[in-house]
Formats: C-alpha cells, sequence, structure tokens
C-alpha cells in the first residue's frame, strides 16, 4: 500500500487490508511505504490511527518508511492510492515485471489525500475499505 506520505491512507489500507484478510484467513503479508521521506520513523497520523479505531482496527503500532525497488521483490501487488503515487512507484520499476505488480488500489479512481481537511478521513476509509474487498474478492 502506497501513498504520498505513509501517515494518512496507506496505513489506513494496510490495517483494513490486514483486518479483513484475517478475518478471511489469509495468510498475506500486507506492509505500507510512501513516496516522500518527510515523516519516516513517525507513527501514522493520529487523525487516520482515530478513524481506524473507530471501526475497530489499531494501526497505531505502524511505522512510516519510503518505498523501495526491493518492495517489487518483496511483494507481489504494489497498491498505490493516486496518479502521482503511480508515476513515483512506476518511475522506479526496473522491468515489466514490477510495472506489472502496480496498480491504483480502486482501478479507476483515486483515493483523494486527506491531510489538509479533517473530515475527508472517514470517506477516505470508506473508499479504501471498499478497494480492500474488491481486491479480496478478486485475489483470494
Ligand atoms: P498521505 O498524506 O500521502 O495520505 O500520507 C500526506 C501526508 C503528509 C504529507 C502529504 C500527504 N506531507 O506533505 O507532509
Amino acid at each position: 500500500m502506497v501513498c504520498l506520505g505513509n501517515i494518512c491512507r496507506s496505513p489506513l489500507a494496510e490495517g483494513i487490508m490486514q483486518h479483513l484478510a484475517d478475518e478471511q484467513g489469509l495468510d498475506w503479508e500486507i506492509d505500507s511505504a510512501g513516496t516522500g521521506d518527510w515523516h519516516i520513523g513517525q507513527g501514522p497520523d493520529r487523525r487516520s490511527v482515530r478513524t481506524a479505531r473507530q471501526h475497530g482496527i489499531d494501526i497505531s503500532k505502524q511505522v512510516c518508511r519510503l518505498f523501495s525497488v526491493s518492495d517489487f521483490d518483496t511483494f507481489d501487488h504494489i497498491l498505490v492510492m493516486d496518479k502521482s503515487n503511480l508515476s513515483n512507484v512506476l518511475a522506479m520499476a526496473r522491468n515489466d515485471e514490477d510495472v506489472k505488480k502496480v496498480e491504483l488500489l480502486l482501478i479507476d479512481k483515486i483515493v483523494p489525500d486527506p491531510y489538509f481537511d479533517d473530515a475527508q478521513f472517514e470517506p477516505v476509509f470508506k473508499l479504501i475499505e471498499n478497494g480492500c474487498r474488491e481486491f479480496i474478492a478478486r485475489y483470494k
């Protein structure tokens, strides 16, 4: 799960996908990262932590890290939140195999950045949850 800062959207996406995968008994390894380095080593944004908690998901222990080329080797799917994340990640792809792993979580639309608008965290949670449910239906 990849976004820009790895403190708002992708930590939610990691927590939600892990929660849903656990519920379905899927032994999936899920992680998140950002393409920007401002928040490395920090926990998720408190608004994301609170929104997740309201839905029974604890993301407070996550630690922000930078997306790295080695993620293409570690993971089968790289799910990005918006088109800027998409181009940043694709710019790091080494070959067609890497490129094929990358897709927008919501396929035909983006998960907007809620960083500057507190009211967007709940709608963003729902968008991500729907995307995760659809992903699980496709790949489980
Ligand atoms: P995210 O949101 O990409 O969903 O984690 C952002 C968090 C921080 C910044 C931008 C977006 N920032 O510029 O610090």
